[in-house]
């Protein structure tokens, strides 16, 4: 292996360590979500947006299919799309075709994943030029001097949702400074609604999403030495109401004691460690999320079960008078 890559791997065992110390040394124990995502948590996110209770990726990919030609009304066509993000096989296909851009740059902190699915994506449609980036996107990206505006931003899955309101703000506002003025946003954002349906499609009957959630203890074990017994912990999902969110967590269902990335931990039954967060927003909350990150709403779908909604942004906004 590579000396570089091998650097890498370390650096990266690294942060998860130090992000598991940090995170279970906390009064209400956490573990960053990026950490669900290795090859078997994927894999297991996968199956999840296939469950008949999960009901996003399905009622967003609806959307897209019948709204697909109004988006592109209103974002032009020709121009170049920035995913943030490495890009879904059927949504960004499904967006691509109607708005048939010249350029496409998804860009992904994952440079591995960006390459491979760059590459299936550059074969497939020899007539788009593909631009992928490798970098964390909560922070402005500068774009190749070859891509010009203005250009069009592509959000879906309400990634948006795994966001505090306030880094949500953040998150859209850098959005609109890697676009530039003249931008749209085409964003898919989940919908408030009936609790019980919130619950079920984050706690499958099948237990996908506990295997999913549980993931990330079986990877503290096998990657940072842990010993943490996986049958001493269940799957949680809670919905806040106050907050608009959806809660993960993994629960003791008794007094344990174990070991990971070379530190103790003990919890007490019924303690929590807290995994994501999924907010969901109204109508007029959608709204004031867009303004208040400096977009301004052009168009909104939601399907007839009101479950999901998609939105074209534009970056210009009235200038302020005085
Ligand atoms: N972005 C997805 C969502 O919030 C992620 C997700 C789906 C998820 N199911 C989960 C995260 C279960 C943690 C646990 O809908």
């Amino acid at each position: 292996m590579p000396a570089m890559v091998m650097d890498r791997q370390i650096a990266d065992a690294d942060l998860f360590a130090r992000a598991v110390i940090e995170g279970l040394g906390q009064p209400q124990k956490t573990i960053p979500a990026r950490y669900f995502y290795d090859k078997a948590g994927s894999e297991l996110f996968e199956e999840i947006t296939l469950l008949p209770e999960y009901y996003p990726t399905r009622t967003e990919i609806a959307l897209l299919r019948a709204h697909a030609a109004d988006i592109a009304r209103l974002t032009g066509t020709g121009r170049t799309v920035v995913e943030f993000g490495a890009g879904s096989s059927t949504k960004t296909p499904l967006l691509l075709s109607a708005v048939r851009p010249d350029c496409y740059v998804p860009i992904d902190i994952s440079g591995h994943f960006l390459e491979l699915s760059a590459q299936a994506f550059a074969e497939a449609h020899a007539d788009i030029a593909v631009l992928p980036i490798t970098a964390d996107f909560t922070s402005p990206v500068r774009l190749p001097a070859t891509v010009s505006g203005p250009l069009i931003g592509f959000f879906p899955g309400s990634t948006i949702g795994n966001f505090a309101h306030s880094a949500a703000v953040d998150l859209l506002r850098s959005f609109r400074r890697t676009l530039g003025s003249g931008a749209r946003l085409v964003i898919g954002i989940d919908l408030r609604k009936n609790v019980r349906l919130l619950e079920t499609a984050y706690d499958d009957a099948a237990g996908v999403t506990a295997r999913f959630n549980l993931n990330v203890l079986t990877r503290i074990n096998s990657e940072l030495g842990g010993t943490i017994p996986l049958d001493a912990f269940a799957h949680r999902a809670v919905w806040h109401d106050g907050l608009g969110r959806i809660e993960m967590h993994l629960e003791a269902q008794r007094d344990v004691r174990f070991c990971a990335a070379g530190q103790e931990f003990a919890m007490r039954q019924g303690e929590t460690i807290h995994t994501e967060n999924s907010y969901k927003y109204s109508p007029e909350e959608i709204r004031l999320l867009a303004r208040a990150s400096g977009w301004e709403p052009m168009a909104g779908w939601i399907d007839p079960d009101r479950l999901f909604s998609i939105h074209v942004w534009s970056a210009d906004i009235g200038r302020i008078e005085p």
